[in-house]
């Protein structure tokens, strides 16, 4: 028998959520996110769907409770209904609590109603405007209206829908009721996230783009009465509530307030890389554990937990100084977000 001593960092955290970066592709290029000609990783790089399993799988038996699967975009990866229903034997048997995705919502049309027979109920759907031209500008290649096809067909499916909108300075600032309103008219969670230095975009926009979710909260408080709420799901958002709507927002504050002291989570991309924080460039293979013991579980295991034992105690993004500090050079869309 392995050890299955749950996976617990030096920090003492307990590791029970994984985000799985299924592809570095989209079919979307978000101005905050990547660069119009990006260069993608050759096929022959990416785990295959097999790979992907029987990693997810082994970090389940590892403890891990919550899987997400990122990008990318998730759903432009060939075949990917596959690895959901395989992941959705682990929620048969009780193995994980939640498997879920973020995706950009271009897919959801087609993929909303298999999503919830293989044991989705929640998805992500990362969305900055309401605005036809506004998200065309922002995606450069996204369509709104596909998009929100997309929000109907993931509801009418019975998956429960969050609205994660990137908050930018001048972009949506103006925005904020008519977002609030939409989310609160159609039941769904609305969170705002500060943007990261990830990857190279050109540093001069970053700052331009930077709107601090302590003015996002003051806007807030312009129109409606806002309590802070102390409740926590062991992610990153800190939530209040809008007494008006009995709406919960919540605030992702990566820069002006940090959240790593209960991080839970770590992330592995699609060529099988495990990064231990967003913010920090630690890393460790664990593709080649995987590959050099196809029938072997114990040297993939122990990679996975060599790694676990330097995470690090969290990120050094700043732009106090009017600078950006902490930069990454990897895109988001790299490890998922
Ligand atoms: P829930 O299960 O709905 O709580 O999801 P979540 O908030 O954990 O995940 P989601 O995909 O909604 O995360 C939204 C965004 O928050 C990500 O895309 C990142 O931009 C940011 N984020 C999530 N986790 C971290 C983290 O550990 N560190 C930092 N700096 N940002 C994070
Ligand atoms: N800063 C903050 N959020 C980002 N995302 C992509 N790039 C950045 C960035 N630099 C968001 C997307 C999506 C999630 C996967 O990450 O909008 O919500
Ligand atoms: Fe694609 Fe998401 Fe990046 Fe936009 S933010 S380009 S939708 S991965």
């Amino acid at each position: 028998m392995s050890d299955t001593a749950p996976l617990i960092d030096p920090f003492q955290r307990a590791i029970s959520y994984l985000r799985v970066s299924v592809t570095d592709r989209c079919d979307f290029r978000c101005v905050y996110c990547m660069s119009e000609n990006m260069t993608f990783l050759p096929k022959k790089e990416l785990l295959t769907l097999e790979e992907l399993d029987r990693l997810c799988s082994t970090f389940i038996h590892l403890g891990v409770k919550k899987l997400r699967i990122t990008g990318g975009e998730p759903l432009v990866r060939r075949g990917i209904m596959t690895f959901f229903e395989g992941m959705g034997r682990h929620l048969e048997s009780g193995a994980l609590d939640e498997l879920t995705l973020t995706t950009n919502g271009s897919q959801l049309e087609r993929f909303a109603d298999d999503l919830y027979a293989t044991g989705v109920r929640r998805v992500n759907l990362s969305l900055d405007t309401l605005d036809e031209q506004k998200f065309a500008d922002i995606t450069r290649w996204g369509r709104l209206p596909q998009v929100l096809r997309g929000v109907d067909a993931a509801q009418k499916a019975g998956l429960r829908v969050k609205i994660n909108a990137v908050a930018l300075k001048g972009f949506n600032e103006d925005e904020l009721p008519r977002i609030t309103e939409w989310c609160a008219e159609r039941d769904m969670d609305l969170t705002w996230i500060e943007v990261m230095p990830m990857g190279d975009i050109g540093n001069e926009d970053r700052l331009d783009q930077y709107w601090s979710l302590k003015d996002v909260r003051a806007r807030y408080a312009e129109n409606y009465t806002v309590t802070d709420l102390a409740e926590r799901t062991g992610g990153p958002a800190r939530y209040v509530r809008l007494e008006e709507t009995g709406q919960k927002i919540g605030f992702i504050t990566p820069l002006s307030h940090n959240f790593c002291e209960s991080c839970n989570r770590v992330r592995v991309t699609c060529t099988g890389e495990i990064f231990m924080c967003l913010g920090q460039e630690d890393r460790a293979d664990l593709r080649g554990a995987l590959r050099a013991h196809p029938t072997d579980d114990a040297p993939l295991e122990e990679a996975i937990r060599g790694a676990i034992a330097l995470k690090p105690k969290g990120h050094d993004f700043d732009y106090s100084r009017q600078r950006l500090d902490g930069q990454m050079t990897r895109h988001m869309s790299h490890t998922g977000g």
